[in-house]
């Protein structure tokens, strides 16, 4: 078991800067996602950490002892990239006794090793097919299995799942994260899909254009995001000027009716704010011929429906400007396009962000 701590981790290739001071530590057994957009530098902190690019500046550590000075190939890291990265003329088996090997190895050693490797990633059968006979998905297990092969004490994976499609992503990020769990391996894993660090991470490290925007559990940076970046990066997220009012209560934009904020949100009376609202926090009631708008709401009308499966995504427009709201979608077969509507807002679902 080990443990990874990124400090200060400077990065620059010419006038790019890849890499802004990261510094990120991840527990021992721990799943640490790295989330962001295409170029904000995942992928060199995790080639960095693999000892295949050295950093501008910063240190690395596992256990507390310096890698810096110390080679990729005697690191100690399993690794798992995109796709299409085994021998393509070697068997799964021999894909994953070739760390083995090298590692000088006996042979019925490797073998043994490499039956049970494969066995954990549900390919027993396969063992003797070659690349080209196995799916997208096989084909990441056997890569997941030659990484964990020679035992490394930690494990990294760059967008393993980005060529696949979709039911097979889910399944295989299952796999993933029971392997994970099951050998306690620390784990950097890089991702750009915010579904796929929510579902899979101990904690999730937010990053945009080589700067960390916040580290937390799924949970925490789902509900109470820090930054106006990571608000709209991880899930759908309504924004909106706001002002508040009491300790309780904001408005939004031009509109005098208040709506409910649970207490604590620490921005000041009076102060101007991004009111992020998310689509699930929305709550709509049907207005029928005229109805006067109820206490605590404001008017709406429904403008599309996309249909999502469990859930309806409904886009209004109100009185505090357009918006989207999440409904069942059995909910929503009563509210078709056009229909007026009341808008609540869940005060739990609502988070203030000083402007
Ligand atoms: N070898 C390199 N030479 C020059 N620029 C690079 C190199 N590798 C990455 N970059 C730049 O560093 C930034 C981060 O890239 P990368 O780590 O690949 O991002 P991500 O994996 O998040 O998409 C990008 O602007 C990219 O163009
Ligand atoms: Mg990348």
């Amino acid at each position: 078991m080990a443990r990874l701590d990124l400090h200060g981790i400077h990065k620059e290739f010419g006038e790019v800067t890849a890499l802004a001071e990261l510094s990120l530590e991840v527990e021992s057994g721990e799943l640490v996602s790295l989330l962001g957009p295409s170029g904000c530098g995942k992928t060199t902190a995790l080639r960095i950490v693999a000892g295949f690019e050295q950093p501008t500046r910063g240190e690395l550590l596992v256990d507390g002892s310096d890698v810096i000075p110390v080679p990729a190939s005697k690191r100690n890291m399993g690794m798992v990239f995109q796709a299409y990265s085994l021998f393509p003329n070697m068997t799964a088996r021999q894909n994953v006794e070739f760390g083995l090997r090298m590692r000088k190895v006996a042979r019925d050693k490797c073998r043994a090793r490499a039956a049970e490797l494969l066995e954990l990633v549900g390919l027993a059968a396969r063992v003797d097919n070659y690349p080209h006979e196995l799916s997208g998905g096989q084909q990441q297990r056997v890569a997941l299995a030659r990484a964990l092969a020679i035992e490394p004490a930690i494990l990294l994976l760059d967008e393993p799942l980005s060529a696949l499609d979709a039911k097979v992503r889910v399944d295989l990020r299952q796999q993933i994260r029971h392997v994970q769990q099951r050998l306690g391996i620390t784990t950097l894993y890089v991702t750009h899909d915010q579904e796929e660090a929510l579902s899979i991470s101990d904690r999730i490290a937010v990053m945009s254009d080589g700067n960390l925007e916040q580290v937390g559990a799924p949970a925490e940076i789902y509900r109470s995001p820090h930054t106006e970046f990571v608000a709209n990066f991880v899930g759908l997220m309504n924004g909106f000027d706001g002002r508040v009012q009491a300790a309780d209560m904001v408005t939004i934009g031009s509109s005098e009716r208040p709506i409910g904020v649970h207490e604590g949100h620490g921005c000041t009376a009076g102060g101007r704010v991004l009111v992020l609202i998310r689509p699930e926090s929305v709550q709509l009631e049907e207005l029928v011929d005229g109805a006067a708008v109820p206490d605590g709401a404001f008017e709406g009308k429904v403008l599309m429906h996309t249909f999502l499966g469990s859930v309806t995504r409904m886009n209004l427009s109100s009185d505090v400007g357009d918006l989207v709201a999440d409904v069942p979608s059995l909910r929503a077969l009563t509210m078709p396009p056009d229909t007026r509507v009341g808008v609540r807002v869940d005060p739990a679902g609502v988070k203030l962000l000083a402007r």
